[in-house]
């Protein structure tokens, strides 16, 4: 596919139909299976979307899932402006949500060194849901530092650096449909 509309450091990945009709099936996989969990009487389903960058995700994903569901967000940080990952992981959940016997799933972007996820899990099970899965449009296996699995996945991608569809360079590229490969000036 031909990319010049795009800015040049941007070379496509995944096209914005390809994503669209990933999340169709990942919505049907992820209603099929939780039907199945959440007994008559439970309270929904709860989408927990990891900010920023897996906004736009939950919401076509959110679009997607045809059970009931609540919707709620968590806001963790460990990139700052910098395309390294620091380690660090801030963890901000605002206001606290009881999630005592209740089903959530972590809607994310992207598990890279799977830091940010192993800590949001360690904090969301600490608080005694019935059920935590992860759901992550992307995973880069190979820059995988903590040893973690999402439960659901929409494309593998190779260790590079990735934007568009919620995901970022120094806040830019968020807003772009589809996922690019950001690449250096000489590439
Ligand atoms: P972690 O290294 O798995 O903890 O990933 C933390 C966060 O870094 C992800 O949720 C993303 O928001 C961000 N991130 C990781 N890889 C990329 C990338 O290729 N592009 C943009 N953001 C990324
Ligand atoms: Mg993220």
């Amino acid at each position: 596919m031909k990319n010049e509309g795009n800015p040049p450091r941007l070379k496509e990945l995944i096209p914005a139909g390809e994503i669209q009709r990933r999340v169709g099936e990942l919505g049907d996989e992820i209603s099929g299976e939780f039907s199945q969990i959440l007994m008559e009487n439970d309270p929904p389903l709860i989408l927990l979307g990891v900010l920023k960058g897996g906004f736009m995700f939950l919401a076509d994903l959110a679009r997607a899932i045809t059970i009931p569901v609540e919707i709620e967000f968590v806001s963790l940080s460990s990139y700052g402006n910098e395309q390294t990952s620091s380690g660090e992981v801030e963890l901000r959940i605002s206001p606290p949500i009881p999630l005592k016997n209740r089903c959530v799933l972590v809607v994310e972007d992207i598990v890279d060194t799977g830091r940010s996820l192993s800590k949001l899990l360690q904090h969301l099970r600490s608080l005694g849901p019935k059920e935590v899965r992860i759901c992550a449009m992307l995973d880069k296996p190979e820059a995988r530092v903590v040893e973690i699995q999402a439960d659901y996945v929409g494309f593998t991608v190779p260790h590079r650096f990735v934007v568009g569809y919620g995901l970022d360079a120094a806040q830019r590229f968020r807003q772009l449909p589809g996922i690019f490969l950001l690449q250096e000036p000489r590439e």
